[in-house]
């Protein structure tokens, strides 16, 4: 018994997004608002999840296609009551049926399980919040005993209930077949927008004798819906705050908690360090006292123990091993591996490349698709050409490798251990191991040369 369903409201076109995409997926810290709330749903473990979906339905559905949901199309929207009407079919096999909303995004599980709780015994069971603003929404009309009586919308409340500031936050658990009873006899006629209201089924509830007990939102934003992108802006924001004060609690130090931003997972050691203006995305980890320069974009990126990442370095999809120093303005692509001790520094990209302890590549360089060895020193402006117009090639450096400033290697092509290779060459063949290789063409001055100039007029 009491297997439960939660069904979740969507089917609003969301006309004050001014979008083509449908509210539900705008992002809120990179996720759509829609996966905020099937996240929260999935922590109660429901036996079945239901999505009320309307205008551009196919796109949401094609977001979440990987996921056990019943969707229910509603095409015409003729209110709440009508929407949850809809879905309930396809809940048949539960007991309760909990009420969540996709533009309702930062919803916390904790405060669901409460209500939960409280709806153990009882039929029917709110989520309410109190507001200091309650402007705009259904108010909880209670008896002076505080009894719940009933919800009245805004539009049709008379002045002395728009005094309350108790407000219905729509989210609320009710036994399905007494729901079903109740949305059964819930009237269009009674309310000033010709609308199914679900609210309606308390004060039916009542009228059967059935006590509707509450549950309090931990705050208001956990619980407010986004209508338009300055009420999404808000939200992101607190969601940061939230995630950055965790991160604070757990040890790292954020230089300025309102210029971080985390678009996913971030697990970070002790001690570490995140200067002004971060975005991070993805699965980040970060080391014990990691360092983190201002104006750093991380991304699917490991840094390791004492690693310092200098200012404006973009890191996606890499691994760098301990006490390593990349950047400043340093950019690593996907499938970089650096060992421990590495230093990269500025405008240097590597894309595909393992780097061996020690090694530097200190300036203006392009390294990919390369196998770099230990202790190497990669001059400045040395550049792996590794693509010919249809494939890539490999270069491989071994441990000890000195190359001159401005080399091209152009690969395929092999650099042996302890070699040195001139600055300004292009090397096309392999460059044997403890040698010198230089391919530029001899210095020369040519005496009695002179400057051309110009006639003078
Ligand atoms: C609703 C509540 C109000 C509560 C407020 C909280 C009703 C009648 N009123 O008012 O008491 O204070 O939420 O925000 O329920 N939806 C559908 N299909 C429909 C109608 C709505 O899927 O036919 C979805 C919308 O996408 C939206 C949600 O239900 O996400 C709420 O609908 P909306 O019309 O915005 O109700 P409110 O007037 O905000
Ligand atoms: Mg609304």
């Amino acid at each position: 018994m009491n297997r439960l369903g939660i069904l979740v409201l969507a089917a609003g076109q969301g006309t004050r997004m001014r979008s083509a995409l449908p509210k539900v997926l705008h992002p809120l810290a990179g996720r759509p608002l829609l996966a905020h709330v099937l996240e929260a749903a999935s922590q109660l473990q429901p036996r079945r999840v239901c999505v009320v979906y309307g205008h551009g339905g196919e796109q949401v559905r094609g977001v979440f296609a990987s996921r056990a949901i019943e969707w229910v199309e509603q095409s015409e929207q003729r209110g709440t009551g009508h929407a949850v009407g809809l879905a309930l079919p396809a809940l048949e096999d539960v007991d309760r049926v909990l009420i969540l909303y996709g533009d309702v995004p930062l919803i916390e599980s904790a405060t669901l399980d409460r209500l939960l709780q409280e709806a153990a015994d009882a039929p029917l069971a709110v989520l309410t919040v109190v507001l200091s603003d309650p402007t705009g929404y259904g108010r909880m009309v209670r008896t002076p005993a505080g009894r719940v009586c009933r919800i009245v919308e805004h539009r049709d409340a008379s002045e002395a209930e728009r005094e309350i500031e108790e407000i219905n936050t729509g989210i609320l658990v009710a036994d399905r077949e007494r729901l079903v009873g109740w949305l059964g006899r819930v009237g269009r006629g009674n309310n000033s927008q010709g609308e199914v209201y679900l609210t309606d089924v308390v004060a039916l509830a009542v009228a059967d004798g059935v006590e509707v007990v509450t549950a309090q939102a931990a705050s208001p934003e956990e619980v407010a819906g986004v209508n338009d992108r300055v009420q999404l802006a808000a939200l992101e924001r607190h969601f940061q705050r939230r995630q950055a004060e965790h991160l604070m609690r757990g040890g790292v130090t954020l230089a300025d908690p309102t210029r971080f931003d985390l678009r996913g997972q971030l697990r970070a050691g002790r001690d570490v360090f995140i200067d002004l203006n971060i975005l991070i995305e993805g699965e980040v980890t970060l080391g014990d006292r990691v360092k983190v320069g201002p104006n750093c974009v991380l991304r699917d990126c490991t840094i390791g123990a004492d690693s310092e990442i200098l200012a404006s370095s973009v890191i996606e999809g890499a691994r760098v091993g301990g006490q390593a120093r990349i950047g400043p303005f340093a950019r690593l692509r996907p499938e970089t591996e650096l060992a421990e001790q590495v230093h990269i520094g500025n405008f240097v990209e590597i894309k595909k490349s393992q780097v061996g302890s020690g090694s530097k590549i200190n300036h203006l360089s392009y390294v990919g698709d390369a196998l770099i060895g230990e202790d190497v020193n990669v001059g400045a402006g040395t550049i792996t050409c590794n693509y010919d117009g249809a494939n890539k090639h490999r270069t491989v450096i071994g441990d000890r490798a000195f190359i001159g400033s401005d080399t091209q290697l152009v690969a395929p092509v092999e650099v042996g251990a302890n070699a040195t290779i001139g600055a300004g060459s292009t090397i096309t063949r392999d460059a044997p191991p403890d040698q010198l290789t230089v391919s530029r063409s001899r210095q020369m001055s040519l005496s009695g040369w002179r400057r051309p100039e110009k006639p003078k007029g």
